[in-house]
């Protein structure tokens, strides 16, 4: 069985590489300035390569500090049980947009589901670096519902083993973390 390297750099968790953060292992509070570089230009790649087949994408959600994440997370709280908005929002520290390589894309609520735009992406974004980071029917494993929105920036290698034919698995899954 493979092997993978999981180290932990000033508090961020990186397994052959890759920013790891989840229900489990959090950033630190200072942690993240924005959207990473290589994510706006595969973006950027995406969003043309879209647009030629009609599709129209755009970030509704992209880098949020440990701050901002608190407010989002406590707001949730207040109109919702904890047990519930555990399951859709992530705790301060714990959410992958604090890493600057996580966006959501055109409209964060369930009637993205079976939009064209929605399938397009589950498709297609593979092929620019990005994965479903949160697929339907991986909520024991991840820890969250089905997020048609929510793509994370991995590269395109890891991205094209975790779209996995169509059958996306998750990055907890592939590196058994
Ligand atoms: N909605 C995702 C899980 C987040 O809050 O980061
Ligand atoms: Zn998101």
């Amino acid at each position: 069985m493979k092997k993978f390297n999981k180290e932990i750099i000033n508090g961020v968790t990186f397994v052959d590489g890759y920013l790891i953060v989840n229900k489990q292992y959090s950033l630190p509070k200072n942690y993240g300035n924005g959207l990473t570089e290589e994510l706006q230009v595969a973006f950027f790649n995406m969003q043309n390569a879209a647009l030629k087949e009609n599709i129209e994408l755009k970030i509704i959600s992209g880098f949020r500090s440990y701050e901002h994440q608190k407010e989002v997370y406590e707001s949730y709280l207040k109109i919702d049980s904890k047990e519930s908005v555990d399951t859709y929002s992530a705790k301060p520290g714990h959410s992958e947009h604090q890493s600057g390589l996580a966006i959501d894309i055109n409209k964060d609520d369930d009637s993205f589901i079976d939009t064209k735009e929605a399938r397009w992406l589950d498709n297609n974004a593979y092929k620019y670096g990005f994965i479903l980071r949160y697929p339907e029917g991986k909520s024991e494993i991840t820890g969250y519902k089905y997020e048609p929105w929510h793509y994370r920036y991995v590269g395109k290698y890891l991205a094209k083993k975790l779209y996995n034919n169509g059958d996306w698995e998750t990055i907890e899954e592939y590196f058994k973390i």
